[in-house]
């Protein structure tokens, strides 16, 4: 992908002096007593701030946090948690900046942080006046936002038409980067786990990558489909027999060029959704109408971790099963273990994903772990980003 890159125009000393903006995703959960219960994407940013920092810039950065209405700042649309977590993240003060569209005061080596860009009026319609004023405040746009990437709005796609210089920073690059390496030129089998509790969800993402991938593996309720579709009796599990007819076309697509999405042979049963719920292995022949599968037996899990261990690029989205639940998370653990040790490139992503991954402690393990929700399911959609798509042009 051809785009410019902040850390380069950083090493040829483009920065010095130099009004930068960044767009950051600081999107951030809080849990009920309003303190920030994840901080992974405002530590994501720091890298960006910092070589803006260290290259002598006056540096600006902000980001959307929840949807708040536009015009109508409320107290709980505050991004002050965010810059007090930054401030102890950079070790140095990071004011907070209210109604900052007009015009804002920082000198080069220091940072200030723009209140939620997702209160000024126009940012979620991409408004090309709010657009040309927050373009006039810098001399380079930094998008650094994965997270937000899969939105044409004011801060993401608006201003980085009008922007003296539009560029990426060092998250958008590596997220870029691992797309690539994973997508677009993979080492081959490349093999995509999709999972998670519908079809319909994440269909297109299914079908897109049924033109591309060497396995599609599916799991959890998405499996469950599939097994209907291969003719099997899943019981009272979760599943969406009306979309039985897309399940075959993808196995379909993938048998005619010579790929497999593999069904599971063996499954994990139980008679009610529960954590004490008694765990059953039964053969996928022999579910009963009364059972649940709630995961993907031992022998599938065994089968589908020699397939990932002898892939050359794995993409995953998704649990095999409902791994919160101890006698539900065979499936997902031995998957995880397998791509971890797998040589394979990996990339991973999505919310489940990622609680997967902390849960086996395999975070060192993974190619690359993406910090997007529904910009990294989009980019397996297919789809190119708006937020790419601009930052391609300008670097035309
Ligand atoms: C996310 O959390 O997925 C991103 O920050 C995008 O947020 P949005 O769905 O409100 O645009």
């Amino acid at each position: 992908m051809q785009i410019i890159r902040f850390a380069d125009l950083c090493a040829q000393g483009q920065a010095r002096g130099k009004r930068v903006f960044i767009r950051a995703d600081l999107n951030v959960p809080f849990d009920d007593h309003g303190h920030i219960s994840e901080d992974t994407r405002i530590r994501a940013s720091v890298p960006a701030i910092q070589m803006a920092l260290d290259a002598g810039a006056a540096v600006m950065v902000t980001s959307h946090l929840g949807r708040p209405t536009e015009g109508a700042f409320k107290p709980e649309d505050s991004l002050a948690p965010v810059a007090k977590r930054l401030t102890e993240l950079l070790g140095r003060e990071v004011p907070l900046v209210a109604d900052w569209v007009g015009g804002v005061s920082v000198a080069p080596g220091q940072v200030v942080m723009l209140e939620n860009c997702r209160v000024n009026l126009g940012e979620k319609k991409n408004s090309e006046s709010l657009a040309k004023q927050m373009a006039a405040l810098c001399d380079i746009y930094v998008n650094d936002a994965f997270g937000t990437a899969h939105r044409a709005e004011g801060t993401t796609h608006g201003i980085a038409q009008f922007a003296a210089i539009a560029c990426a920073g060092p998250l958008l690059s590596a997220e870029i980067d691992a797309i690539t390496k994973a997508l677009a030129a993979p080492k081959r089998p490349l093999a995509a786990i999709v999972a998670g509790s519908k079809v319909s969800t994440k269909l297109t993402i299914l079908q897109a990558l049924s033109r591309n991938v060497d396995q599609l593996i599916v799991g959890g309720g998405i499996a469950n489909t599939f097994m209907l579709a291969a003719g099997l009796n899943i019981g009272k599990s979760l599943a969406e027999p009306d979309l039985i007819g897309e399940a075959k076309a993808v196995i379909e697509a993938m048998k005619a060029r010579g790929a497999e999405v593999p069904i599971p042979t063996d499954v994990v049963c139980a008679k009610t959704f529960s954590s004490d719920a008694v765990a059953t292995v039964k053969k996928a022949t022999e579910v009963a109408d009364d059972d649940l599968i709630l995961d993907i037996g031992p022998d599938t899990a065994a089968r589908l971790a020699t397939q990932l261990k002898a892939a050359g690029t794995i993409v995953w989205n998704g649990p095999m099963g409902v791994f919160e639940f101890d006698a539900f998370e065979n499936g997902t653990k031995v998957v995880a273990h397998a791509i971890a040790d797998s040589s394979a490139f990996s990339i991973a992503g999505g919310g489940d994903t990622l609680a997967a991954i902390a849960k086996y402690g395999i975070e060192s393990k993974i190619g690359y772990i993406s910090t997007g929700g529904g910009a990294f399911l989009e980019v397996l959609e297919g789809k190119t980003l708006p937020a790419f798509e601009i930052l391609m042009k300008r670097a035309a």
